[in-house]
């Protein structure tokens, strides 16, 4: 027997959580966990500007022929511009690339690659807590994963901590640093809080590796690249991923890439050269359906205000979402207790809940959220508000 030996590892929380949820009878029962956007149907629809650009596609498609290693090339110049602005130094001097990978994590898996190869001995440090595949993609690409403190135990932003601890990392390690939209906390950093992480980040000579996967979804598509932005433009090297998952309602498309950002362009070659090697070991050549969506919406005006007025929706919904939870929480004495849930950014919020209250929900009202506290927003309904509130105040309060 081959196969006799093998032990049953257990499946992914947040897919455990989903399914629990779907095999929950109650019909009023609520979906906090799966992270992905819901409109105020509870459904993840395809954005508008994609079924037009995918139309066009329809017609003007040529061949199914593969792309290259780096991807659709039209796809990598629109993304650049994106995630870099039109005004980027490091684009202007021929020292940023774009590699289209398989989504975000794809992108992830790539430089947690393409360090353990090209920098070996080099750590990466992520922030306690991150998106928990961070933990495990890094450790299978064989890189030595640390933590730097984010949230404290008392359910609050801990920057000084974390700026302690980023103080005495090795020279030249890697620091996964969330651009926007900390998943799963919701606490993002301020201008200054930034201003002060690239302060330690250049006098130690670490490299960033910045996590984009929620362009859009906190103060705008511009706002959201600030802290991007400013480290690209401040420092030679660095490294970003973006996902078009979220912000283009392409989840399935499996549609992101790894930018690289170095000091020259010889360097950028050398760089470049070796991530489409790595690539070519781990899928040969990037999916390419969900890249010509991207890039077909990025370089048509009119398909570009539309879906920026998606995003721009999207991310009031969120936001509308996140002030009607605490003034529904109002009437029960609580609006201060959980006003981060409104200051927080992105789908995802620390509520602050423990896990025993968590399973209360569960239980006793079929609200469904992940015992560590994080709730996705998203996942709410304005008519439910008062609904959840009132949950929420009884495993609190009783
Ligand atoms: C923080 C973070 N990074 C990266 C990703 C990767 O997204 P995808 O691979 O679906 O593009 C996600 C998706 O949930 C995420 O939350």
């Amino acid at each position: 027997m081959h196969f006799g030996q093998i032990s049953r590892v257990p499946g992914d929380p947040i897919l455990g959580l989903m399914e629990l949820y779907n095999s929950d009878p109650n019909p009023a029962k609520i979906d906090l966990g799966v992270g992905v956007y819901k409109d105020s149907q509870g459904l993840t629809p395809i954005p508008r500007a994609v079924k037009l650009a995918e139309q066009r596609l329809v017609d003007s498609e040529q061949t199914k022929s593969y792309i290259g290693g780096h991807g659709d090339p039209q796809f990598g110049a629109q993304l650049l511009r994106l995630v870099l602005g039109g005004r980027s130094i490091a684009l202007s001097e021929h020292r940023a690339g774009c590699t289209q990978t398989p989504g975000g994590t794809g992108a992830l898996r790539l430089a947690g690659e393409f360090i353990a190869k090209c920098l070996p001995g080099r750590g990466i440090w992520l922030s306690e807590p991150t998106w928990p595949i961070h933990e495990t993609l890094f450790a299978a690409a064989r890189l030595p994963v640390n933590h730097y403190p984010y949230v404290g135990a008392d359910n609050r932003l801990d920057v000084d901590g974390m700026l302690a601890v980023l103080q005495q990392v090795p020279r030249g390690d890697v620091v996964l640093l969330h651009a926007c939209c900390h998943n799963p906390t919701g606490f993002d950093l301020s201008q200054d809080d930034w201003l002060r992480v690239l302060d330690v980040v250049r006098t130690r000579e670490l490299l960033p590796l910045f996590d984009f996967a929620y362009q859009g979804f906190g103060d705008g598509l511009e706002e959201d690249a600030w802290a991007v932005r400013l480290f690209a433009e401040t420092l030679p090297e660095m490294l970003i991923t973006s996902s078009c998952s979220k912000n283009f309602g392409l989840y399935r498309e499996r549609t992101g890439a790894l930018l690289a950002i170095t000091a020259n362009t010889e360097r950028l070659l050398d760089v470049r050269s070796q991530l489409a090697s790595l690539a070519r070991n781990l899928w040969s050549t990037p999916p390419a359906h969900g890249a010509a969506v991207v890039a077909a919406i990025l370089a048509d005006d009119p398909l570009r205000q539309i879906w920026q007025d998606e995003v721009e929706r999207m991310r009031q919904r969120i936001a509308s979402l996140r002030r009607g939870l605490v003034e529904a929480l109002t009437p029960y004495g609580l609006d201060r207790r959980f006003a981060h849930i409104a200051r927080q950014r992105g789908m995802f919020s620390y509520t602050g809940l423990s896990a025993e209250q968590v399973r209360r929900l569960r239980a006793e009202d079929a609200v469904y959220l992940l015992e560590t506290g994080r709730a996705n927003v998203a996942g709410l309904d304005a008519e439910r508000l008062d609904q959840l509130a009132q949950a929420i105040a009884r495993v609190v309060q009783g």
